[in-house]
């Protein structure tokens, strides 16, 4: 039967077979997987890891922080930051289709980190010469069955840590959660030491805000949908509801607007939707019922405080059939 010290033991040996005395990189998201999974090949190798954060600019309010600052100092572990934000925005510029987005996201990733790989060897050079040839992912099982990589299922949604990822790649993957659903990550993560702020936090998808606008991709819309998931996330937080909820993606329809008013003026402003949902692996959810009084106050605050909204609606759609994203 399933036990945290079990897994650990067993995939730290994988690993430490797998790399032997290799270089080993491993992207950062912020989220609890690629947290847990670095840890672990921390665990099993130590300074043969090195750990890539990419800012892409879809990343919500705090969260780059968060990671330079609180996983570094709980972990140790050696950190780069690269800013690709306007690369990112580049890249996406006029593309709406969902995945179109999923796949042009995926291919700036990998390509980020061949340009922080690049760096990092000829770091390297100067000390022993070794070539960084592995990249650690936190691909988790349902990640694995959605992108078509299970037992025969068809492709739903190509996951950008799963397709998505271009011909030329040249790094041996480590996935040692590919086997895990999310509450055995969480429990491996406890197991491993890190902090409960980290193991405990809730899924947000690897292309980042960049799936939750509905729509194309700016500057603009990016900084209006990161100001109201923040009074969101805010909001839920004050009202002890985290450990209640398994995520709650906040979107912005930009290719919707309706009229409104506001103060003596009519306004035409765009539609933010909340998704707040209910699950155990994000392979079905529930919509969850959020008291009346908490949408009334996530509703006033987001349609006082952002610029550019006058709506807000609740999306009280299971999965199936919608899936917990909208893209
Ligand atoms: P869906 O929308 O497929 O989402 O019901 C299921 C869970 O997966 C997250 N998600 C992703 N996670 N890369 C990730 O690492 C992705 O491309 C991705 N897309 C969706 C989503 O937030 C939910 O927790």
């Amino acid at each position: 039967d399933w036990n945290s010290g079990n897994v650990i033991a067993e995939q730290v040996a994988k690993i430490r077979a797998q790399v032997g005395t290799g270089k080993v990189i491993c992207g950062l998201s912020g989220g609890v997987d690629s947290a847990v999974a670095a840890a672990l090949v921390h665990k099993a190798i130590g300074d043969q890891l090195v750990c890539v954060f990419v800012d892409h600019g879809l990343l919500r309010e705090d969260e780059r922080r968060q990671v330079e600052e609180d996983y570094v100092k709980a972990t140790g572990i050696r950190l780069v930051t690269v800013d690709v934000r306007e690369q990112f925005l580049t890249a996406l510029e006029g593309v709406s289709d969902p995945e179109t987005k999923r796949k042009i996201i995926g291919r700036e990733f990998i390509r980020t980190f061949e340009q922080a790989q690049a760096e990092l060897i000829k770091e390297a050079a100067e000390t022993d010469g070794d070539p960084i040839a592995f990249l650690v992912q936190g691909t988790l099982y349902p990640d694995v069955v959605e992108s078509g990589g299970g037992s025969g299922t068809a492709n739903i949604k190509s996951h950008h840590n799963v397709g998505g990822l271009p011909e030329d790649l040249q790094f041996e993957l480590v996935e040692p959660l590919r086997t895990l659903f999310k509450d055995e990550v969480r429990a491996i993560g406890a197991e491993l030491g890190l902090p409960d702020e980290i193991v405990q936090r809730q899924p947000f998808p690897g292309p980042g805000l960049g799936i939750r606008i509905v729509g194309s991709i700016t500057q603009e819309r990016l900084d209006l949908l990161r100001q109201a998931d923040a009074i969101v996330r805010f909001e839920l937080t004050a009202a002890g509801l985290d450990r209640e909820i398994w995520q709650c993606p906040v979107v912005l329809l930009a290719d919707v607007r309706s009229v409104g008013v506001q103060g003596d003026g009519r306004t035409y402003g765009h539609p933010i939707v909340l998704r707040p949902v209910s699950s155990e692996d994000a392979m079905t959810a529930d919509w969850t019922r959020l008291p009346y009084d908490l949408l009334a106050k996530i509703s006033n605050r987001i349609t006082n405080e952002v610029d550019g909204v006058n709506r807000v609606v609740l999306d009280v759609t299971s999965k199936p059939p919608g899936t917990i994203e909208w893209e």
